[in-house]
């Protein structure tokens, strides 16, 4: 078992490759802390990985909230003591042509995909500075690298994970704490669903690997980042695309 005595956050972990992330984690033994704005999907979430036998809870975490994600990381350590593994996934992912977005669409998706990972991170983070170590994977995205056509705001927000990933790498380092960034390619899920069955064909051309990712692709990653295999890797960005963009 990769993960066996390591606890695992995981945020917008109610659903697709949060979810995926979290089951994962919870195959290789880690006790799994599933964190998520919506309660339904948490709860479904929840069941699924107590269902792998390990320790599990949930708690409701509206990443954009400082205060409530400061909370929200109190009750976790209450629970656990500590968080070894933080898995910054939660984002959204709202169409807004530029010459049409609004100020309050622009910095919804700041304040969730940028703001939300400053929030979460700078609360968990001390705690893995204390205990000498710690690993924390952030979900990009392609869009990052190529722009993402009428959702400007959000390619900003994905380059900015890795920008933020790349500095934490080197002042995090010296305590032991890795931090590398995921960037997927085109995968499927709730968030993308309609967009990938509307150009499935145009999708299926631009991907060598000849299919469209799913959440599990995405999992086998983090999986391997959060473990000991990745021990020398920090401040990289691992591409799972299917050969779509080779960044
Ligand atoms: N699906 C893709 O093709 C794709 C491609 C590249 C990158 N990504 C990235 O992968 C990650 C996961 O995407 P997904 O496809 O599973 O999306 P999804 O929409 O299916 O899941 C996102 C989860 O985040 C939660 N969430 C949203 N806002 C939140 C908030 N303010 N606080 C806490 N939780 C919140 C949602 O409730 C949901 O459970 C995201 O960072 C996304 O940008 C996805």
């Amino acid at each position: 078992m990769l993960l066996e005595n390591k606890v695992a956050l995981i945020t917008g972990s109610g659903r697709g490759i949060g979810r995926e992330i979290a089951l994962k984690m919870a195959s290789e033994g880690a006790s799994i802390v599933i964190a998520d704005i919506d309660e339904k999907t948490m709860a479904e979430a929840l069941a699924e990985v107590q269902a792998k036998g390990v320790k599990a809870m949930s708690v409701k975490m509206d990443i954009s909230d400082n205060a409530g994600v400061k909370e929200a990381v109190d009750k976790i350590l209450a629970e656990f003591g500590r968080i070894d593994i933080l898995v910054n996934n939660a984002a959204i992912f709202r169409q807004a042509p530029f010459l049409e977005m609004t100020l309050q669409q622009w910095q919804q998706t700041c304040d969730i995909n940028l703001t939300g990972l400053y929030n979460v991170t700078s609360a968990v983070a001390p705690c893995m500075v204390a205990n000498g170590k710690g690993a924390i994977i952030s979900i990009a995205s392609v869009d990052a690298f190529q722009g993402c056509l009428n959702y400007s705001h959000y390619a900003m927000t994905k380059a900015g994970v890795v920008g933020l990933s790349r500095t934490l790498a080197q002042e995090l380092g010296p305590h032991n704490v890795r931090v590398n960034a995921i960037a997927p390619g085109i995968m499927l899920t709730e968030m993308t669903r309609d967009r990938v069955e509307a150009n499935k064909e145009a999708y299926l051309a631009r991907v060598p690997i000849g299919r469209i990712g799913v959440p599990e692709d995405i999992a086998n990653a983090a999986l391997f980042l959060a473990s000991d295999l990745a021990s020398y890797i920090t401040g990289q960005v691992i591409h799972v695309n299917g050969g779509m963009y080779f960044g």
